[in-house]
């Protein structure tokens, strides 16, 4: 896998997105929803986007929701969820080859400017953040929020993106557990991040296990203090974490 990374390397999170699918030729950027939704989508950063139709690819559908089964196991997706939320709230950005979908997220409206992802997948390693990427840049998001566990592949994933900042507790009952975060996207930032070389640094490394220490900056970050998980999230099981001073 390419990430279209150095020596070419681009401070700027567009250039890298062409440098990415340059190095990839056989991966297409595509969004697949309800075609009234992706007339509205824009080609992300003016690269073309391929779109499928909902309403003509029932088999692309069905295919997305065996995928996110299997990437989810212990979470299956209802097939109403996939209808009346993640379908009909915009569309599924994708990264396909060919008809096959290899890697996926979902962006969904949260407020101007806002997107809520959920069910970031992907089948070969160095396509999940390109996919988050490009569904970001196609939503023309500029802050994105979600929820993610301490533990796992998935803290590194999103810190591609950029540092991510503690919102705060999940709301509800979640099967899973973790916190909620929000990354505000900046061209130049988000290129870093992908290629590990965001300047952040940690002010405290916790290791993972310690849930104590973690659920505390958790309720401080609710209750206005400002902590971030540094670039690349979790490494040999500890998390960098950075508080600056002065509330959001
Ligand atoms: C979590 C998940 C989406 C990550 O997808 P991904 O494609 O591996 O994510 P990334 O694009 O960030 O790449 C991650 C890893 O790929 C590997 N990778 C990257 N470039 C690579 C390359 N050129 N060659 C080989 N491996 C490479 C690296 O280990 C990289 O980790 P790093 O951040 O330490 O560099 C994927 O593992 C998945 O689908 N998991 C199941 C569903 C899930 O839990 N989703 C999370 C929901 S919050």
């Amino acid at each position: 896998m390419d990430r279209g990374a150095t020596p070419g390397f681009k401070v700027n999170i567009e250039d890298q997105a062409r440098a990415f699918l340059a190095a990839n030729p056989d991966l297409r950027v595509t969004a697949l929803g309800p075609r009234e939704n992706l007339a509205e989508i824009e080609d992300p950063w003016g690269i073309p986007l391929q779109r499928w139709p909902a309403e003509d690819h029932l088999d692309r559908c069905l295919d997305y929701l065996a995928l996110n089964r299997q990437a989810f196991p212990t979470l299956p997706l209802a097939g109403w969820v996939l209808s009346d939320i993640y379908l009909l709230s915009g569309a599924i950005a994708i990264l396909a080859r060919g008809d096959q979908i290899q890697a996926a997220w979902v962006g969904l409206p949260l407020k101007p400017g806002y997107r809520l992802g959920v069910s970031l997948l992907s089948t070969q390693p160095g396509l999940g953040a390109w996919a988050k990427s490009f569904g970001a840049a196609m939503f023309k998001a500029e802050v994105l929020r979600g929820v993610v566990q301490w533990s796992g592949q998935s803290l590194r994933a999103h810190t591609r993106l950029g540092p991510l900042r503690i919102v705060g507790q999940i709301p509800g009952e979640h099967e899973v557990g973790g916190f909620v975060y929000e990354t505000v996207l900046d061209p130049e930032g988000w290129a870093l991040a992908m290629q590990r070389r965001h300047p952040m640094r940690a002010t405290e490394i916790v290791d993972v296990s310690d849930s104590e220490r973690l659920n505390a900056i958790v309720q401080r970050s609710a209750a206005g203090e400002r902590w971030f998980v540094v670039p690349p999230g979790i490494d040999e099981g500890k998390v960098g974490l950075r508080h600056e001073s002065g509330v959001q």
